[in-house]
C-alpha cells in the first residue's frame, strides 16, 4: 500500500449538518467540524490534551441513532455518522450550559480587555444568546483580583473554569496553579492563594494566551 492509500484507509466520512466531512480516524467530532468551518460552541476542549476536560457542556451535538445528545470534544468520529450542531434540544441545552457560566461570571464587558475578543461573547453571537441572566440566579462572586505579577493580572470572577491555563501551566512543567475549593466555590488557584508573583510561575503567559475570557490578561507594557 503506497502512502496515499494508507491515508485514506485511515479516515471515515461523516454527515455534519448536511456536509460530507473526511476525518482523521479516531478524531474527536469537535475538531473534525472546526476543521471543515462548522462552528461548534465550545470552552474547555484543547486540541493537544490527551484527554478532553468535558467541563463546559457547550459542545453537545446530536447524532442520528443515539438516545441522547453527545459532547463532541468527547465523541470519537465514526464513518457513516450523521451530525446535527443545531437542533432544538442541542440549543436547550447550551442555553442551560451558558447560563450557568453567566450566573457567576462577572459580566462587565464594556471595561473588560477581553471585550469584542472573547468566547463568551462569540458563543451568545452565535446562538442568539443574551449575555445576561434570564433563568437563573446570580450566584455573587467577589474574589480578590490577583494584580501583584507584573506581566499579568488575574481575576477570578471572570473565570469560565475551563481549565486551559491548568492544563498549560502544568504541560510546562510548572503547575504554578490548579482548580481548588468544591462546588460552588471552585476556583483557579495558586497554592495556598498566594499571590502570583510568589507563586512558582515562570512568567511564559501560556495561560494567558489560552485563557477564553477576561479571567487572565496580559497588563498594559508587559509585552
Ligand atoms: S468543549 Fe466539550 S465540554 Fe467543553
Amino acid at each position: 500500500m503506497n502512502s496515499d492509500w494508507r491515508a485514506i484507509a485511515n479516515t471515515v466520512t461523516l454527515t455534519i449538518d448536511g456536509r460530507n466531512v473526511r476525518a482523521k480516524e479516531g478524531e474527536k467530532l469537535l475538531w473534525a467540524a472546526l476543521d471543515h468551518g462548522i462552528y461548534i460552541p465550545n470552552l474547555c476542549a484543547m486540541r493537544e490534551a490527551d484527554l478532553p476536560f468535558g467541563g463546559c457542556r457547550l459542545c453537545f451535538v446530536e447524532i442520528d441513532g443515539r438516545r441522547s445528545p453527545v459532547a463532541a470534544c468527547s465523541q470519537q468520529v465514526e464513518n457513516g455518522m450523521v451530525v446535527r450542531t443545531d437542533t432544538p434540544q442541542v440549543r436547550r441545552l447550551r442555553r442551560t450550559a451558558f447560563e450557568l457560566l453567566l450566573s457567576h461570571h462577572h459580566l462587565d464587558c464594556a471595561r473588560c480587555p477581553k471585550n469584542k475578543n472573547c468566547e463568551l461573547q462569540r458563543i451568545a453571537a452565535h446562538q442568539g444568546f443574551k449575555l445576561k441572566l434570564q433563568r437563573l440566579r446570580r450566584i455573587p462572586r467577589d474574589l480578590p483580583i490577583d494584580a501583584s505579577h507584573s506581566l499579568f493580572t488575574y481575576d477570578p470572577n471572570k473565570c469560565v473554569l475551563c481549565g486551559k491555563c491548568v492544563w498549560v501551566c502544568q504541560r510546562h512543567g510548572v503547575g504554578a496553579i490548579d482548580f481548588a475549593y468544591r462546588g460552588l466555590d471552585t476556583r483557579v488557584s495558586t497554592f495556598d492563594n498566594m499571590p502570583m508573583v510568589d507563586a512558582k510561575c515562570d512568567s511564559c503567559l501560556e495561560c494567558v494566551k489560552v485563557c477564553p475570557v477576561g479571567a487572565l490578561t496580559e497588563r498594559d507594557g508587559a509585552s
